[in-house]
């Protein structure tokens, strides 16, 4: 048999959610109890590069991630590289006389290797760029014909907000209605050019791994929370339709009060269920005081933050001029020493106004 090597490489960015997804109607299909909306970051900084290789000398699948082999049995991989094999189609390749049948695809392995060009480990959710981009470059390589929609519905099969990376710019995923998830993906609300002064600065305050994944913190809520059935069906809903109206009016003041608010509601779920899940530690709550005593000092927001399954801090800052303030202000404040961030607020109110 002829020995042959096909490829495909690609590249896709990290999001994070100003409306959060947190808890699953369905686990296996990995279906949301609520829509969520998210920003995508620029893929220069928090990315995840994949190339996929297909070969008939390739004896089973197997994946590297960073450089290191890992498991290919977990079911979500496994979701994944069915769904695009079910859909690929005939390709070929006349400079290196392949050709392959779209049924072929079933017999052919495939080996895949995978990039972050950030620690996986730093809890920057590495799973929504890993499986986004996954999903991607199969599909690129076995020259499937879905719109992005029907990718980011497969991409969901991976990592719930890995479906919201398949866009740029801000993104919705709509839960939807079906038991079958076919209605489940994500729909892009404005592309990345539309709102292009905001700035976001991602302070690191552990690189520690998170304690409780969030499938297992998720599902405990679902099980025990009686705040998540509220949010999800009282709250969500209408902050889902506010959050769009700002975003396309580019209205920081209405988009901060509702990324904070709604951070804040998230944590307060986790904490809301039993037993209690503490993703933030002090330093988080320092910088939530540090912003929220900057924006009623100006009298309307300059930042927003937001917290995911872990301690770090995502801050958006409404320009790149808040963005230098923002972060001589961290810079000041952290590690806390004798700075402390009162006296820095009330006795130095030039740099305030700066
Ligand atoms: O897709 P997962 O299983 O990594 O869950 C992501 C959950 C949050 O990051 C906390 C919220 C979100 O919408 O991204």
């Amino acid at each position: 048999e002829p020995q042959w090597v096909l490829m495909a490489t690609g590249r896709s960015p990290t999001n994070i959610a100003v409306i959060k997804y947190w808890g699953k109607r369905d686990e296996a299909l990995i279906l949301p109890v609520n829509d969520s909306i998210s920003v995508t970051l620029d893929p220069d900084h928090l990315s995840a590069t994949t190339t996929v290789a297909a070969s008939p000398a390739f004896p089973s699948d197997r994946m590297w991630l960073n450089g290191k082999e890992i498991e290919l049995t977990g079911g979500r991989f496994q979701s994944c590289l069915r769904e695009i094999r079910k859909r690929a189609r005939d390709v070929e390749d006349k400079k290196k006389g392949i050709k392959i049948k779209k049924e072929d695809w079933e017999k052919l392995h495939v080996h895949i290797a995978s990039y972050n060009n950030f620690p996986t480990a730093a809890g920057l959710a590495s799973s929504a760029a890993g499986f986004a981009c996954l999903v991607f470059t199969l599909g690129k390589l076995m020259n499937v014909n879905e719109d992005y929609g029907e990718l980011s519905s497969i991409a969901r099969q991976g990592s719930g907000s890995a479906c919201r990376s398949i866009y740029g710019g801000f993104v919705k995923w709509c839960m939807g209605k079906n038991d079958n998830g076919s209605d489940s993906m994500a729909v892009q609300v404005v592309d990345e050019s539309h709102w292009d002064e905001l700035v976001i600065i991602i302070a690191v305050v552990s690189s520690k791994q998170k304690e409780t994944s969030s499938t297992s913190g998720m599902r405990d809520s679902v099980e025990t929370s009686p705040l998540l059935q509220y949010r999800a069906q009282t709250v969500v809903p209408g902050r889902i339709l506010k959050m769009e109206e700002a975003i396309k009016n580019r209205d920081f003041e209405s988009f901060a009060r509702l990324t904070c608010a709604d951070s804040n509601q998230f944590h307060a779920v986790c904490l809301d269920t039993s037993p209690p899940i503490f993703y933030m530690n002090d330093t988080s709550h320092r910088i939530i005081s540090l912003v929220e005593k900057w924006n009623h000092a100006e009298g309307t927001p300059q930042v927003a933050y937001t917290f995911d399954a872990g301690p770090n801090a995502v801050l958006i800052a409404r320009n790149r001029k808040t963005a230098t303030l923002l972060l001589q202000r961290l810079l000041y404040c952290f590690p806390p020493q004798d700075n402390d961030l009162d006296s820095y607020m009330l006795g130095d109110k030039s740099i305030l106004s700066d």
